[in-house]
């Protein structure tokens, strides 16, 4: 019987071409598929951008769309769709990694392709490889310490704005990633939980347009960018 293959999801870190691991380039280098998330908009990838040094010239990349629906038939449409193009490669034998930026298990589409792999190949060889989260990077951008020595960290979605922030009990310190929208409700809630004056937002970190915003109502005059995220402590 022919061996299947393997599937790694690897981080490749959050833009900083040099944060990224020596096992995820490893990993990369013996891959002979590439798949990662496309945006529904084009094929590029920053993530394949920041792998493309270490893609061995003969391997196929293949971009998989996730569509962003509130449709839960056709989100899962996609979903198993695209795992069974990755159970597909493993079928032949083939190494494949899915590349996603940051950390695979942390706000990724990667955890899609875990769930649904489950379905469509429940005995897929599957290893995820860590990758550097965005708010690590930002925090030591800033030299700035996450959290210290009894304290808690709240990682949370500023998607919905300022909910999971309001009412925050014995939680000293927050990193708020998709802080792209809602700011005016993520200021509100973080300034009724004491939170707001030590906020600091970090838009592309690590990478070209990088920018530090110390003053987070500045944030309310523009619509900031998706890449945004704020780190903040009582
Ligand atoms: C879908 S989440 C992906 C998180 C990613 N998997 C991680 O480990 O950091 C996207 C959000 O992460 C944050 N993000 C990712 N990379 C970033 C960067 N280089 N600078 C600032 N924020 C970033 C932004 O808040 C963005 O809206």
């Amino acid at each position: 019987m022919e061996k299947t293959g393997k599937l790694y999801g690897v981080g490749v870190g959050p833009g900083d071409p040099e944060l990224i691991t020596v096992k995820a380039v490893r990993v990369i280098k013996s891959a002979d598929m590439v798949f990662t998330a496309a945006s529904t908009k084009n094929n590029y990838s920053l993530a394949v951008d920041i792998a493309a040094p270490y893609i061995a010239p003969s391997a196929t990349i293949e971009p998989l769309r996730f569509p962003m629906t509130k449709d839960e038939v056709q989100a899962e449409a996609a979903w198993t769709g695209n795992a069974r193009k990755i159970a597909q490669a493993l079928k032949k034998g083939l190494t494949a990694v899915f590349l996603t930026l940051g950390d695979p298990v942390t706000y990724s589409t990667f955890g899609y392709i875990l769930k649904t792999m489950k379905q469509v190949m429940p005995d897929a060889d599957i290893e995820t490889i860590p990758g550097i989260t965005s708010f690590h990077a930002a925090s030591a951008r800033l030299n700035r310490i996450l959290v210290e020595g009894e304290e808690s960290l709240l990682v949370t979605s500023g998607a919905f704005g300022g909910s999971r922030i309001r009412h925050l009990h014995q939680v000293e310190n927050i990193a708020i990633v998709k802080a792209y929208k809602n700011i005016k409700d993520i200021n509100a809630a973080l300034k009724e939980a004491g939170m707001h004056g030590k906020g600091v937002a970090v838009s592309h970190c690590g990478r070209e347009k990088e920018e530090i915003i110390g003053n987070l109502d500045e944030l309310e005059t523009r619509t900031p960018d998706y890449w945004t995220l704020i780190l903040a402590a009582k």
